[in-house]
């Protein structure tokens, strides 16, 4: 089969990685790809918002499978529109992957559907949710209702920053027409893990549990990133915590999107928070997390592409899939001034010193310019390592950091010290 995958972060080349490795997979195709995925694949430029060119260069390349990487796509509908071509697609459609693109949404399914989930309110009209605040305990959560590449959410320590992040999102619209409405919610204390289950609108596989480390500074400080390393597994997340999440969360969300016609095939990822009462969801997602990916497929054991095909097709109640027994550890490596804005255009230097056999480099920010590796914004490098536990595969992620460098290249020191 010839591949197409939609997307140019971590998470793109390293399910490129593994694609490659799979027995039935001829060609890979990444878009717009970046600097790091040109050595699994071709990178092509498709303008994905002009259907006759993608719809033709799929043709052109004979592609038989687009896989969708990023969470706009689904939520701009390009999986309906691609199954109305008749082309095979891995995503949710536009609809089943509303539990992501819209807060509000997800919320009020989760209350008709019973699965824990923190107590909230949402609100369309500035006046009321400043009243509710006046009125509120802190510290409290205030989240934008739609995609806001992961920082629209503020933990509000108290009225004023509350105040503030409310008017940012609401009238500044510092993300656009996503703060339209706001989602207040009740701060969950407890240990956050991220969960991913494979689905084909039926049926689901769970993967083990990970960790993404969000803020852009060690011990958690500093403003939320799109995520800045992460483990997989937990050494201390039970089988029969894993139990609980399948069923308390996982799978009464499948059924409840297929009862109302929104049958959900591709990855759910909930967020969870681990707290003294049970898991919780903090926010759906509706497609693989980035970095978590970059952990998951160092270790996943089973073909990828016949996964990614039984999700598509309906047939994962037939297909095993197996783990490595071991642990892995990403760690971002991140430009200059991210995430508030950042630098571009770098030369990246230590790429080329040979990188031991445990090590691969997932790119997210680089692209190639003459020969030279140069950043490119946001998220640069995923440096990602395995190990027999956790602490091992942590260790040697680090031990490869030290050969690579570019100037204000920034990481977090301690991915994976919570879970230790
Ligand atoms: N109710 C909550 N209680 C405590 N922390 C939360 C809560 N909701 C979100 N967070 C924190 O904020 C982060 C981002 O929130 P999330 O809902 O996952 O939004 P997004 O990923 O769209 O930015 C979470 O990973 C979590 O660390
Ligand atoms: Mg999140």
């Amino acid at each position: 089969m010839n591949i197409l995958i939609l997307g140019g972060g971590g998470r793109e080349h390293a399910l490129g990685w593994k694609l490659k490795q799979s027995k039935n997979v001829n060609n890979i195709y990444f878009s717009p790809g970046n600097g790091g995925t040109s050595s699994v694949g071709v990178n092509i430029e498709i303008d994905i918002s002009d259907e006759k060119s993608l719809l033709s260069t799929i043709k052109q390349q004979n592609i038989d499978f687009v896989v969708i990487g990023p969470d706009d796509y689904l939520a701009n509908g390009l999986t309906n529109l691609l199954e109305e071509k008749g082309i095979k697609v891995f995503g949710p459609t536009k609809e089943a992957s509303e539990i992501e693109w819209s807060k509000s949404f997800a919320k009020q399914f989760m209350i008709e559907e019973g699965i824990p989930t923190a107590e909230f309110k949402d609100f369309s009209d500035f006046k009321e949710a400043q009243q509710y605040l006046e009125q509120s305990r802190f510290p409290i959560v205030i989240k934008a209702d739609g995609l806001a590449l992961g920082k629209g959410v503020v933990i509000a320590k108290n009225i004023n920053e509350a105040q503030k992040a409310l008017q940012e999102m609401m009238l500044e619209k510092v993300h656009g027409i996503a703060g339209n409405k706001v989602v207040i919610e009740e701060y969950l204390e407890g240990k956050e893990i991220s969960a991913h289950a494979f689905c084909d609108g039926e049926n689901i596989i769970m993967f083990p549990p990970a960790q993404d480390h969000k803020p852009i500074y060690d011990n958690d400080k500093g403003p939320n990133t799109g995520g800045m390393g992460t483990v997989a597994s937990l050494p201390w997340v039970t089988k029969s915590l894993m139990k609980e999440i399948e069923n308390t969360i996982v799978l009464p969300t499948i059924k409840g999107l297929k009862k109302r016609g929104r049958i959900f095939k591709g990855i759910l990822f909930p967020g969870i928070m681990v707290t003294k009462s049970g898991p919780r969801v903090i926010e759906f997602n509706a497609r693989f997390g980035d970095p978590e990916t970059q952990s998951y497929m160092r270790i996943l054991k089973t073909d990828l592409l016949d996964i990614l095909l039984a999700c598509s097709d309906g047939g994962l109640s037939k297909t095993e899939i197996e783990w490595e027994d071991e642990f892995a550890c990403c760690i971002v490596l991140a430009s200059a001034g991210y995430p508030k804005g950042s630098q571009k255009g770098v030369l990246i230097n230590g790429m080329d010193n040979n990188v031991p056999k445990n090590i691969e480099i997932f790119h997210a920010g680089t692209k190639m310019d003459g020969g030279k590796l140069l950043t490119n914004g946001s998220r640069v490098l995923n440096v990602t390592a395995v190990g027999s536990d956790l602490k091992k595969s942590i260790n040697e992620a680090y031990k490869a950091i030290s050969s690579i460098n570019f100037d204000g290249m920034q990481y977090r020191k301690d991915i994976g010290n919570k879970s230790l």
